[in-house]
């Protein structure tokens, strides 16, 4: 199939034979979204908590977190917890692992749903990266790899012997790459800033990847996943006609958009899912096949690593 085919495809998906309502009992997990103080993830908390998990919303501005927290408080009963966390900046990623740490014994799921999608092109994050691939690839590299030991300890006494690492990519990973000399600032890196989002979903997919083949006899359940097309603020960078368009026209609700991380991070038949990408709704499908190269994800693992061993 062609990877438009394959994109108009995961755009008009069949009705979902998956609902809020399959998810399992989640009293005693805890649970980590990024991004959560608003769209997709916050969709996201919401159902967890409806179904007990205890959530960390792990996203960067407070104000708006306390207020997703508040009403999230008032549809489902329970209290989500916040966890600073900024993503573009590797410093304050180790923090806000360490204050988790500090915390909790246990982590069950961690959604990296926390994304940034075609800001300006100058936008680089606090250590100089590309901001789409600092924030969505980098950061959450980093954040995982902090949180991968406690991880690994907590599949050893759950119930499923596993712990799940869900990484939200897009059908945008379809027409990326890797180019290496775009991850930092620089002349290569002033390319169209669409083609940038692309690559760091793309990259997700790699890094998701190479995430299972690694961990993956260790308990670890890596996928990844296009939510579909949401309404959210993703958009808030896309000109304001082209963004009112597309909102009427193409794009699903908000809590739909949270059905396929739902799926991966909790349906008991989705802890056999390690290394396979998802696509609406809730369906296990076949990314872009040079995701799927192991010297790429080799390759990119260990850039990744190299970038984050001095911090
Ligand atoms: N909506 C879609 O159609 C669509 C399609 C395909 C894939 N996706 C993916 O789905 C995920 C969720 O997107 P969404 O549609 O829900 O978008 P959204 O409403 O814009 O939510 C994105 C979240 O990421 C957070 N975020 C951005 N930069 C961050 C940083 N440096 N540190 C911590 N948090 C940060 C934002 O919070 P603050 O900016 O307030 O910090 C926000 O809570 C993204 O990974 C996106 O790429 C969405
Ligand atoms: C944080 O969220 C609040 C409430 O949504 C908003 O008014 C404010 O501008 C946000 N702050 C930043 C730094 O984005």
């Amino acid at each position: 199939m062609s990877v438009l085919a394959q994109w108009i495809r995961e755009a008009a998906p069949p009705k979902s034979s998956f609902k809020v309502d399959d998810i399992p009992d989640l009293s005693g997990k805890v649970i980590i979204v990024t991004g959560a103080s608003a769209g997709i993830g916050k969709e996201t908390t919401k159902a967890l908590l409806a179904h007990g998990a205890k959530v960390y919303i792990a996203a960067r501005n407070q104000s708006q977190s306390e207020e997703t927290i508040r009403q999230l408080k008032e549809t489902t009963g329970s209290e989500a917890v916040f966890l600073k966390l900024d993503l573009a900046n590797l410093k304050a990623i180790k923090a806000a692992a360490e204050e988790f740490l500090s915390k909790e014994t246990q982590l069950h799921v961690l959604f990296n749903n926390a994304g940034v999608m075609v800001p300006p092109v100058e936008l680089v994050t606090t250590d100089g990266y590309d901001l789409q691939f600092g924030t969505n690839v980098l950061g959450h590299f980093y954040f995982t790899k902090l949180l991968l030991p406690t991880m690994i300890e907590t599949a050893k006494t759950s119930s499923d012997g596993k712990a799940r690492v869900v990484t939200t990519s897009s059908s945008g990973h379809l027409f990326g790459n890797l180019d290496f000399e775009t991850f930092k600032d620089g002349p290569k890196r002033r390319k169209p800033t669409n083609s940038l989002y692309c690559q760091s979903k793309f990259g997700n997919v790699v890094f998701a990847t190479e995430l299972a083949r690694r961990y993956g006899d260790q308990g670890i359940v890596s996928t990844s996943l296009n939510p579909g097309n949401i309404k959210s603020d993703l958009q808030r960078h896309v000109p304001a006609i082209a963004r009112s368009f597309i909102n009427t026209f193409v794009l699903w609700d908000t809590p739909k958009g949270a059905l396929t991380q739902l799926y991966a991070g909790t349906a008991p038949a989705a802890a056999e899912l390690n290394g396979k990408y998802l696509v609406p709704w809730a369906r296990v499908s076949s990314p872009r096949k040079e995701t799927q190269d192991p010297e790429l994800g080799k390759k990119l693992w260990n850039w990744l690593e190299e970038e984050v061993k001095d911090i």
